[in-house]
Parts: structure tokens; sequence; C-alpha cells
């Protein structure tokens, strides 16, 4: 070991000692590895490091969303109400069904009809709704609800009640008095002194003879910075300790839809949520579509990122695609409406839809991505749709960069995103990938890319994957402008993920990060504005690094893999530096195995440890921990 672990803090040992010590005695010849700081290579990207979304694993609903109420819309299956359940307490007797004549609205179509033969005892029918793998209630809380609803007949009192699946005990309750037309009614409800827990429901109870149809039953716990219909605080929490420049969204596979009539139509998840159909998603289930557009640019001010909007582009997966020309004219003006709706002033039509919706400021967009992983387009339609949208959007928007999805013969792309689903091996062989790359070609985004190690969340092999990985995108980050791992969320319940391996895992309670997480956080928590060369005297097996320095403070990062269980001795010279500062910082994420992981129950196995070096100097010797990956803060100035 290089240092000695007390608590969570480590306490760097005399480097005298660890250069004679047993561990260095074993290991491998020191590695000198010199840091050229006379001159910067080149610039490091300022949108590096982002964030790729889409609805995969319950990522929105069920996720980030703050929807408690699943199925708020009966949408999930044709004629079955999932999730939700009859409630016939104290010898009611009642039924319950999907109506396919009466909604809300023109998007919401049908209703739960809840229809009470008898009823003895004042609510005892009524309908209960599981919520995402249960409801999680928290003591001295509120939550505010609404639902649509209408009776056969005026004055028909309903009651919406928080309920304890396991005692019965109600947590929290709200009566209403329906009329006999479709109306929103809104509810709050507080919690007392309850333990917290997620084994809840919410239930809507009609104690009399009669029908009650409802239709968008919401709820929803308090939400990240307040904002009405927004998303779950633990979650947003994370990824901003993740530093995110920008977010790509809506996707991926979400974007593109199995079919084209199953597509990401964001003019259908804009306003209020009664005018939003919802969709059905390529990851096999039903979409609510309460995280549209508007909700993924919030969320972009929120986490101060700047939006990377996926445009559809005419290809969903099922080998539909629209051919370019005229057919494909539509869609590049529905992409010229969905820019000016971000970007518009509230003088354009799109701009004052924006402001109608309640965001009044245009935001700022830099990139646009036009389609998803469309070299899966076996027509080799993509070079014609990628120039048809290219054109379209350049005549009106000259400074936007266009991202294509796969390398463009006929023409240069500004940007080309490429994806990487790897094993940590593999990302080892590759990471000089884009050492050698041409800088006269299209710059590189790599959009979605992940060690695939590890599952519902990646293991500490897959993080020193990553990792390795990391170091090869920031050296050449003149080149790569920014990257994003994927997915990003799971819910881990059984039946929530679709997709093994993503980044940060969660039930209706809590959540967590995985040792990739840590590693992400580490990296672009700790980055400067320009590249240094650093280069080693020997190849040291499964050893990576990159350095990059703050040009106004003279910070130098040095980052440092080590991916062997051996512990790596370094002399690091930092050359042309005129004073390097004695003391300087150290962040550690080490494991004793690759398998080590961390989980729901066990979230802080693997967490950085922050810790110092006193020995900081123009040479100085350091030893990087088997299995572990290292930032080095120090001043150079
Ligand atoms: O990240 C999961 C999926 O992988 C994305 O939706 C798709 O773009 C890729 O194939």
């Amino acid at each position: 070991m290089v240092g000695v672990n007390v608590g969570k803090s480590l306490v760097i040992a005399s480097l005298a000692l660890l250069w004679s010590g047993v561990a260095v005695a074993q290991a491998t010849q020191p590695v000198t590895l010199a840091v050229d700081l006379n001159h910067a290579k080149g610039a490091v990207s300022p949108m590096l490091y982002g964030l790729m979304t889409e609805e995969i694993n319950f990522s929105y609903d069920g996720g980030l969303y703050g929807e408690l109420v699943r199925n708020r819309t009966f949408q999930d299956r044709p004629n079955s109400p999932e999730h939700w359940y009859l409630h016939e307490g104290g010898g009611g007797d009642a039924t319950m069904k999907i109506d396919r004549t009466t909604g809300p609205s023109a998007a919401l179509p049908l209703s739960l009809a809840l229809t009470v033969r008898s009823s003895d005892a004042k609510d005892s029918v009524g309908v209960e709704n599981e919520g995402f793998w249960g409801i999680p209630l928290r003591p001295r809380t509120s939550y505010k609800g609404s639902f649509y609803a209408k009776a056969d007949a005026a004055g028909s009192p309903v009651t919406v009640s928080l309920v304890n699946d396991q005692t019965g005990l109600v947590a929290a309750s709200s009566v209403q008095t329906l009329g006999t037309e479709w109306k929103q009614y809104d509810f709050t409800l507080t919690t007392g002194e309850i333990h917290a827990s997620s084994d809840n429901r919410l239930r809507l109870s009609f104690g009399k003879p009669g029908t009650v149809w409802f239709s968008l039953v919401s709820l929803f716990p308090p939400t990240y910075k307040g904002r009405v219909n927004g998303n779950r605080p633990d979650l947003m929490e994370k990824m901003a300790a993740m530093h995110p420049a920008f977010l790509r969204f809506p996707g991926g596979n979400y974007l593109e839809g199995d079919h084209i009539n199953e597509r990401f139509e964001w003019k259908k998840t804009i306003g209020p949520l009664v005018d939003r159909p919802t969709h059905i998603s390529p990851w096999r289930y039903h979409s609510s579509d309460g995280m549209g557009l508007l909700e993924f640019l919030e969320w972009c001010e929120d986490l101060k990122m700047q939006p990377v909007l996926a445009v559809y582009a005419g290809y969903s997966m099922r080998q539909e695609y629209v051919k370019p020309g005229a057919d494909l004219q539509p869609y590049v003006a529905d992409a010229l409406d969905e820019i000016e709706y971000v970007t518009g002033s509230t003088d354009t039509k799109w701009g004052a839809e924006r402001a109608k919706d309640g965001h009044t400021a245009p935001f700022k967009l830099k990139y646009v991505e036009i389609g998803n992983e469309d070299w899966f387009d076996k027509s080799g339609s993509y070079e014609g749709r990628y120039a048809q949208f290219y054109k379209g959007i350049k005549a009106q928007h000259p400074d936007l960069q266009l991202i294509a999805t796969m390398p463009i013969k006929q023409m240069k792309a500004d940007v080309v995103d490429d994806h990487y689903y790897r094993t940590a091996k593999q990302f080892y062989e590759d990471v000089h990938h884009y050492d050698t790359v041409d800088r006269n070609g299209p710059k590189i985004f790599v959009g979605e890319w992940a060690t695939r190690e590890g599952g519902p969340t990646p293991n500490f092999g897959a993080a020193l994957g990553d990792a390795a990985w990391m170091t090869g995108m920031e050296k050449n980050s003149d080149l790569v402008v920014m990257a994003s791992y994927a997915p990003l969320l799971v819910n881990v319940n059984p039946g929530g993920m679709q997709w093994e391996t993503d980044l940060i895992g969660y039930d209706a309670m809590s959540s967590y990060g995985s040792p990739s997480y840590y590693a992400q956080v580490m990296f672009a928590g700790h980055v400067g504005d320009e590249i240094l060369s650093a280069k080693a005297d020997t190849e040291a097996p499964r050893f990576f690094y990159s350095a990059t320095r703050s040009t106004a403070t003279g910070v130098m990062y040095l980052k440092l893999v080590n991916a062997s269980s051996e512990p790596l001795p370094v002399k690091i010279q930092l050359e042309g530096a005129k004073r390097v500062a004695a003391n300087g910082k150290m962040v550690t994420l080490s494991a004793k195995t690759t398998a080590a992981t961390n989980t729901l129950m066990h979230p802080s196995e693997i967490v950085p440890v922050n810790s110092t070096i006193s020995n900081g100097a123009k040479s100085f010797s350091h030893t990087v921990p088997g299995y572990s990956i290292q930032i080095l803060e120090l001043e150079t100035k």
C-alpha cells in the first residue's frame, strides 16, 4: 500500500519508506513520468465532461422525474389498469375498468372508471396506485398532488389518502367534491411522525353508490429547487457533483423509437400535462412524457449545463427511414421549430410558445445532433439525411455545430459522435485511439461510452477501464470536444433495468454512485484548461495518465491510473517548472479487487478519499497503489 488508511482519510506515509518498502521490492521498477510544463499541447475542451440521458431503465418515470404515481394516465396497457388495484374494505362492492369513451382531453381520451355498487362504511371502496416499486414517504413532508375527475352525480365526495401497505394506517388525506364535468382537483397531503418507507399506496376512495372517472392522477414529493413537475433532489445532487458541462438528450434509441410513429415527438411533450398524449418507448415501457422538452432544458438550467439537442433525423430502429428530399423536409422543418423553441426570442412562434409554457428566456445552444447511431440504417440514407438537415439548419443558424452520428464521406461534418461499449481490457488496449486522428477532420463527441463490467452498476474493474479511457480522451481533448457515459441512471428494482451497467443506481427511497460514477466525479472536478504532454519512459502494464493545467492558477492536475494489483513506484518529473509547491492535494479511489463495488445497501464501499502530499518538487517520487485512480493537484507557477 502507498498509504495508511485511517478511517476514510488516507495519510501518506514517508515516500522514502515506500521506495524501500516490501511492496516496492516486490513490484515493478520505478517508471519515470515526465510532464512538460514548458508548452501546452493544446486546449482542454471546456465542454469535455457532460451527461447523456434518455428514458431507459426507468430513468425518468420511476427515476429522476419526481412523479410518484405509476401509469397515471392509464395508458401503460390497452385494457388493464396496470399498477392500480381495487380496494374493497368494510363489505364494499365495486368494479374498476378502463373506459375508452371518456377522458379529460383530446390527448388523454381514456380514464379509469370506478363503479361502486354498495359501500357500507365511509371511504371503504376505492382505487389504489402502487407507485414505482412503492411510494416513498418521509415524516413531516408535504406531497402535492392533483387528478382529473368527473362523477355521474354532482357533489360526489372523493377522499385522497396515503396508506401504508403493512399497517393500513393513513399517513394523510384530503377530500374533494366532484362535479359531473371533467375538472382538475389539487390537493396537498402532509405526513406526520411516520417512519420513512416506500411501503405505501395512494388511494382515491369513493364511499357511495355511483361511478367516478379518473385520469392524470399525480403526486409529487418536494423536488430539486422546488420546481413544479420537477426532479428528484438526490439524483440531481449526484449529477451536480459530476460538474457536467452539457446534457445530451433525448437519446439514444429513445429519440428514434422502434417505428417512425414512436419517435420522440417533441411537440407532444410540451405544454400542460393533460395535453401530452404520452408514448411507447423502444425500451418496452410507456413514457408519461412528464419529462418533456422544456423539462430537459430546465434540468440543464438547474445544473448549469448546455443542452446538446438531438433532433429526430428520419430513422427509427426497425429499419424504417424517411427518404432524403421532399419526404424528409417536414422533419427538417420540425427540427427548425424545435431549435426555435429552445433558442428563439418571444417574437418567434416557438419562442412565444416556450414563454407560454413558463420560460421566457431563450436557452443557449451550440450543438445539435442529427439523429442517433445512424450506422444501423442499412439503407445508407444517412449521408443524404445529414446533408439535408445540415443545409436547412445552417441556413438559419450558421453558428450551430451539427453532430453526425457516423462518419460522413461526401462532406465534412462539424462533429462526429463515436460510441464505445467495451470491457476494461479493450479500453486499456485502445487508450491511444485518438492520438493520431487527423486534426483537420471533424471534431469528436464521444456521446456514449462505458466499461460494461458489473451490474446493475459498474464495479471497480469497470471504473479502472473508464479512468484509463478518460485519460486518453482528456489528452486528446483538443479533438474530443465532449464525452458522456451511458446509460446514466438505473432503477435497480426487479424489472427496472433494460441495459446492464449504468452509472447511478436507485430505488424509490435512495440512490448510490458506482465506482465509475466516482471516477467521473474526480475527473471532471479536477481539470485544467491546457493539455500538458506527459510521457512515461517505460510502458508499465496497465498504467495510464494524463496531465492538464489551469492557466489562471498554475495548478497542475495529474491523473494516474494503476489498473494492476501491484503498487507502482513513479518518479514524476515536472520539466520546465519554475516553482512547484511542496504541498498539494491528492484524491484516491481504490479497491482491493476489481469485483468490489457499491450497492444500494452498501453505497460507500468505494468513494474518493482526500489527502495531501508534502513532497511536491520539480522531481519527486510517488507510489500509485494497486487498483487505484489518483489525482495529484500541485501548484506549479
Ligand atoms: O445507451 C443505451 C443505448 O445504446 C442507446 O440508446 C443507444 O444509442 C446505444 O445503442
